[in-house]
C-alpha cells in the first residue's frame, strides 16, 4: 500500500461535492482517485470538476477497482450498510455517512462483516474531529462548570423538496436520522456515558411520512439529562448548551462549523445574567471533514484503532432505535 490513501467515492452526493471531496483533495494523507454514479455522465462531470482520475457508471465497478485503498459512502441511509458490506467484501475500509444504519440490528450485521474482514469502518460524525468539541470536553474535565448535569441541543433547517433524500421515509429520511443523531452523538461524547432511558415526541409530515419535528430526552447515569429538538421544517439554527452547577458552555455553531473562519465557545460562570462572568474561547478555523479524512487514512496506514469505531456507531443507533420506539409507545424506552 502507498503512503497516501487512494479514495473511491460512491455516488455524486451533495455532501461529497460540497465538503468531503474537497477536504480529501486537500488532506495530508489522501486523494480521491475514483468516483462512481448510477449515471456515468454525472460521475464524469464530478471527476472533471474535482480532478478525479477515474469515473465509473456503477458502484460495483468502483468497488472492484484494485487501485483504491478506501471507500467513502455518502449514499442515502438505506444503502449505508449494504454498500459498506460490499466494499468490505472487496477488501476495502469504509468511511460511511451517518447514521450508520437504519437500526441497531443492521449496524450489528455490519459489525460482524467488519470483524470478518478485519478492516476499519467509521461513521462519519465529522463534528468529533472539530477542536471546539475537544475544547468543550476539556473545559468540563477541568471542573470549570462544576458538576455537569444537563445538555440542551437544537438542530433545525427548513427543507420541503419532496425529491430530497431527507423527505423520503422508505430510504431512511426524517429529522431524527438526519440531525437528531448529532444531538445524541455529542451528548454521549460530552457525558462520556451511554443513556439508560429515552423518550421522544415525533410529528410527521402528512405527505412524506418522515418525522419533521422530533423532541427527545435521554436520561444518563447519575441523573444527567439531554433534551433536544431537531427538525427538517423549522428555521435554520443550531445550538448546544451544557449546564453545570457552577457554569455553562454554549456552542453557537456546534455542527456546521465553517472551515475558513474561527468559531467560538462561550464559557459563563453564571455570576449574573448580563454576561459578567463570560469568557469567549476562540477556536482557529479547521476543516472538520479534512481532519476526519486524515484520521481515517491514518488508521489504515498505521493500523492504530480509530478514535470511534463501530461500537460507538452501534451505541448511537441503539439510542435512535429507543427514541423511535418511544415515539410509538409513548413510554420511556431502554436503549
Ligand atoms: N456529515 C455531514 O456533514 C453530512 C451532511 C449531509 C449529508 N450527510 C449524509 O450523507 C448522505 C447523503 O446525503 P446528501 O444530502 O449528500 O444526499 P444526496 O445529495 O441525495 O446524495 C445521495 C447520492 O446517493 C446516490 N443514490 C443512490 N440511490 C439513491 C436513491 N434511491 N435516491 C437518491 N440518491 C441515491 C445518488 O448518487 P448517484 O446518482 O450519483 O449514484 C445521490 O447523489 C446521507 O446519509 C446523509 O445523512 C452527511
Amino acid at each position: 500500500m502507498t503512503q497516501t490513501i487512494r479514495w473511491g467515492v460512491l455516488g455524486c452526493a451533495d455532501i461529497a461535492a460540497r465538503a468531503v471531496i474537497p477536504a480529501i483533495q486537500s488532506s495530508r494523507l489522501g486523494r480521491v482517485v475514483a468516483i462512481a454514479s448510477r449515471d456515468a455522465g454525472k460521475a464524469k462531470e464530478m471527476a472533471a470538476r474535482f480532478g478525479i482520475a477515474r469515473a465509473y457508471g456503477s458502484y460495483e465497478e468502483l468497488l472492484a477497482d484494485p487501485e483504491i485503498d478506501a471507500i467513502y459512502n455518502p449514499l442515502p441511509n438505506h444503502l449505508h450498510v449494504p454498500l459498506t458490506i460490499k466494499a468490505l467484501e472487496h477488501g476495502k475500509p469504509v468511511l460511511c455517512e451517518k447514521p450508520i444504519a437504519l437500526d441497531a440490528t443492521q449496524a450489528m450485521e455490519l459489525a460482524a462483516a467488519q470483524k470478518a474482514a478485519g478492516l476499519p469502518v467509521a461513521e462519519a460524525f465529522m463534528v468529533r474531529h472539530h477542536p471546539q468539541w475537544k475544547r468543550a470536553r476539556a473545559v468540563i474535565a477541568e471542573g470549570r462548570l462544576g458538576e455537569v448535569r444537563a445538555i440542551q441541543t437544537i438542530f433545525s433547517y427548513y427543507l420541503d423538496d419532496p425529491g430530497n433524500v431527507r423527505n423520503q421515509a422508505d430510504i431512511g429520511g426524517g429529522g431524527l436520522f438526519d440531525v437528531g443523531c448529532y444531538a445524541i452523538n455529542t451528548a454521549r461524547f460530552l457525558f462520556d456515558a451511554e443513556p439508560l432511558q429515552a423518550i421522544a415526541l415525533m410529528e410527521r409530515d402528512p405527505v412524506f411520512g418522515t418525522d419533521r419535528l422530533t423532541s427527545g430526552m435521554l436520561g444518563f447515569p447519575h441523573g444527567r439529562q439531554l433534551v433536544f429538538t431537531c427538525s427538517t421544517q423549522l428555521a435554520l439554527t443550531q445550538k448546544v448548551t451544557v449546564l453545570g452547577t457552577r457554569g455553562r458552555i454554549e456552542i453557537p455553531i456546534p455542527f456546521n462549523a465553517p472551515a475558513d473562519a474561527s468559531t467560538v465557545i462561550v464559557v459563563d460562570d453564571g455570576r449574573d445574567l448580563s454576561g459578567g462572568g463570560r469568557e469567549l474561547i476562540a477556536v482557529d478555523p479547521v476543516d472538520q471533514y479534512r481532519e476526519q479524512a486524515d484520521a481515517f487514512a491514518s488508521a489504515i496506514l498505521t493500523g492504530e484503532p480509530l478514535p470511534a469505531g463501530l461500537d460507538d456507531a452501534i451505541a448511537n443507533m441503539k439510542v435512535i432505535d429507543a427514541l423511535v420506539r418511544s415515539a410509538t409507545s409513548g413510554r420511556w424506552e431502554t436503549p
